[in-house]
């Protein structure tokens, strides 16, 4: 048996503790972080390990959570990999020159670990000052990487992504493979330097039809995947309800959005994997006796599943008072497990 709860429940050993960590814990949300960045750009900050390894931990201190995940971005192998891309604050990775054409794809080089020896270092900073919380790795899914490519930067619709990818499948396919080789150096990397955990961020897949999921993303997915053996793999975008089956399918852990009540997305997986999820970040705003009983409604939803690793349904809103993340996982902690127990018990669900 592991020490750690969130270990034990991405294994499918979840004991009675339930585990909390939220998707972008580290960052914006946090005054001391806003601190520490001052005005250095996104990717360069990425690049020095001791402010990565500070940044990593600010949250882990502060709410007390089950998990700590590297601060990073699912741009950095890019840049690292020599393409021209930027993060601009408030909008999001911009790309100098977006890859469209065969001739493009000679600017998405390959991913040499020597590349990002930074995120070596951070890693092994990490894991010696965490103890026996998990540090977890995670680098970007192809469709959702090729997205910023091919468009440019953020998209509502990825409409030129989607019109590449079945008018020129073949350029499609090459650009997903080339994607999906440096999204998994990445992720070896951080394995190799003691990540205990990883996950894949599709997180704009959810735009797609489940046929075209499955032709032009899920090989992809599934190569980078299936890449990593040694440590527990978590798989998750935003609005795959329709997908969750798919995805579940080539990971360990399933990660749900908020669209989706957590026992019926343990049903549409089959009852077998452990999920993760799923408050509406949104409701981080809504008053404390409101949202609490909405993460306990979280909490016995989840228990329907194999195991539930207590997160939000998508990232921390940068306007997020940290306080509610702090009593949201003593919450989590102090009923989680007697509310998992009479759930699981009970048979509770969303319906
Ligand atoms: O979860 C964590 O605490 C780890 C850090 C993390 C960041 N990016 C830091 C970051 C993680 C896991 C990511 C992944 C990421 N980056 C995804 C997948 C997860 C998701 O949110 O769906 C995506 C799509 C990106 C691309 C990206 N990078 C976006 C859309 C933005 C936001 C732009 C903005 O300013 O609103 C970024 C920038 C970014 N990545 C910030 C942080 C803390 C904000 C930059 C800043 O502080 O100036």
């Amino acid at each position: 048996m592991t020490a750690s709860p969130f270990l034990a429940a991405a294994t499918g050993n979840q004991g009675p503790q339930l585990p909390v960590w939220f998707m972008r814990q580290a960052g914006r949300s946090l005054p001391e972080y806003r601190t520490v960045r001052a005005d250095r750009p996104m990717l360069e900050s990425c690049t020095d390990p001791d402010l990565v390894t500070e940044v990593t931990l600010q949250p882990v201190r502060r709410h007390g959570v089950d998990a700590a995940i590297l601060f990073s971005d699912i741009m950095v192998p890019l840049a690292a990999a020599g393409v021209g891309v930027e993060i601009v604050a408030g909008v999001g990775p911009v790309i100098a020159e977006p890859i469209r054409t065969e001739a493009d794809l000679a600017r998405v080089p390959a991913l040499d670990p020597s590349d990002v020896g930074f995120i070596d270092t951070a890693v092994r900073q990490l894991v010696a000052e965490l103890g026996e919380t998990p540090l977890i790795g995670f680098a970007g899914a192809p469709f959702t990487m090729a997205s910023y490519l091919v468009e440019g930067g953020p998209s509502k619709d990825h409409a030129r992504t989607k019109a590449l990818m079945v008018g020129a499948p073949e350029l499609w396919h090459a650009l997903c493979a080339r994607i999906a080789a440096i999204s998994t150096v990445f992720l070896q990397v951080q394995v190799a330097a003691g990540a205990r955990t990883v996950q894949l961020f599709d997180s704009w897949a959810g735009s797609l039809s489940v046929a075209d999921y499955r032709e032009f993303v899920l090989p992809h997915s599934t190569a980078v995947l299936a890449a990593i053996t040694d440590v527990p793999r978590i798989h998750f975008g935003v609005g795959t309800g329709e997908l969750l089956a798919d995805m579940a399918g080539i990971t360990d852990v399933i990660g749900v959005d908020w669209r989706v009540p957590l026992d019926e997305a343990a049903r549409r997986v089959g009852g077998t994997k452990p999920v993760q999820g799923n408050l509406d970040p949104a409701l981080l705003q809504a008053p404390w006796p409101v949202l609490a009983d909405r993460v306990r409604q979280v909490i016995r939803t989840g228990a329907q599943a194999p195991g539930h690793i207590f997160n939000l349904g998508h990232g921390v809103p940068p306007q997020t008072d940290p306080d509610v993340l702090t009593r949201i996982v003593e919450l989590v902690h102090t009923e989680g497990p007697e509310l998992r127990a009479a759930a699981r018990a009970d048979g509770v669900t969303s319906s």
